[in-house]
């Protein structure tokens, strides 16, 4: 198969991390005699820095072009400390989401055995986990108007239309059949009106799935809860700001933010990238966890080119990795002494290796 792949690195770890993920789309493309085409494209700080805006016309028409996106992560600490400024890295994340349709972001949260001693989790309650995440990405308090007034408050305003919630509540129920066919709805129905009509869009969408139970929880107690017991969960489908909040949270099941991946998707190309940000205390030094990067080039394969076999032999090269008793940094915690910390270089160099030695397939 012939495909275009635009690597959007971002800033800070973005750039190593998705170094890593580009070379094992190289290998699975050499392995599977696949034809995979490869540009980059500036996006955040980095492209602030060169152009005055963090989403330039140019990348999204690259982005447009092409067949999927590979996305680091974007974000500054000179921004973080300026609440003034005008113009910000995550303005380019966001726009681009919103250009580009991804009303549907997945996150994967599934913790591999030989992480389970990452986790500040007791193992019991956690061995087995596998939630599957849908968070609505272009809508909420995210995109809604937001402003100063004259008498000095500030306000976000967070709008959800029905066909806004119908659209993710499809895909989440449609993912559920090919799971436990369990939902989570998670919202916060007893005090907003967008949680009210979230919570009235889902029951309707529900009524064409028979075969998929429905749950819903507020915000509150889901977060408590996917502490207390993980393995309650299949599939969880939320609003914006929600998922956002409770993915990170999540991100402790399976033992560090430097294992998960997510895809962002919506009617054009999809855009991958791992759910931790630009990491700028790290960044440069090489020790960044590029799992997560490798994870999300594996969901790329699968959901924008079908390739369901090339995306397991990721998984599987992953797998044997964690099993030969490879670690970065952030996930040392569970090494024992036989096992060896790597830096992110030399993580994808044994990667390949592994993805190399698995057996031939067809
Ligand atoms: C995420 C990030 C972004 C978000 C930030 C960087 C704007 O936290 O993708 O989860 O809030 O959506
Ligand atoms: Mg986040």
């Amino acid at each position: 198969m012939q495909k275009h792949i635009l690597i959007a690195p971002g800033d800070g770890i973005g750039q190593e991390v998705t170094t890593v993920g580009r070379q094992v789309l190289e290998a699975i493309a050499a392995r599977f005699k696949h034809q995979f085409t490869f540009s980059e494209a500036l996006i955040g700080h980095a492209a602030i820095e060169q152009t005055g805006q963090p989403l330039p016309d140019e990348t999204l028409a690259a982005m447009r072009a092409a067949d999927a996106i590979l996305f680091g992560a974007v974000g500054h600490p000179r921004y973080d400390n300026d609440p003034s400024a005008k113009v910000r890295p995550e303005q380019g994340l966001l726009r681009m989401r919103k250009e580009l349709g991804l009303y549907a972001n997945l996150r994967p949260i599934k913790l591999f055995d030989e992480l389970l001693g990452a986790s500040p989790l007791r193992p019991e309650l956690l061995r087995g986990a596998d939630i599957l995440f849908f968070r609505e990405l272009t809508g909420d308090i995210y995109f809604g108007e937001k402003g100063r007034r004259p008498d000095g408050t500030a306000y976000d305003i967070a709008t959800y239309s029905r066909p806004e919630v119908e659209r993710i509540a499809r895909r989440a129920f449609e993912a559920a059949r090919t799971r436990s066919r369990r939902v989570t709805s998670v919202d916060k129905a007893n005090v907003l009106e967008t949680s009210r009509l979230w919570r009235e869009v889902v029951n309707e969408v529900a009524t064409d799935y028979p075969d998929v139970s429905l749950e819903h929880q507020f915000v509150d107690a889901a977060a408590m809860l996917l502490i207390k017991d993980p393995r309650r969960f299949d599939v969880v489908l939320t609003a914006n700001l929600f998922g956002d909040i409770l993915t990170d949270e999540a991100s402790q099941i399976a033992g560090s933010m430097g294992m998960l991946a997510s895809a962002s998707i919506g009617d054009g190309p999809g855009v991958y990238e791992p759910i931790h940000g630009s990491g700028h205390d790290i960044a440069g030094q090489g020790v960044a966890n590029p799992l997560a990067s490798v994870l999300s080039a594996a969901l790329l394969l699968d959901i924008s080119f079908g390739m369901a076999q090339e995306a397991n032999a990721v998984i599987a090269a992953v797998q044997a990795f964690l099993k030969a008793g490879y670690r970065t940094r952030d996930i040392a915690g569970t090494a024992t002494s036989s096992d060896r910390v790597v830096g992110t270089f030399e993580a994808g160099r044994l990667l390949l290796e592994k993805l190399n030695e698995s057996p031939a397939l067809s």
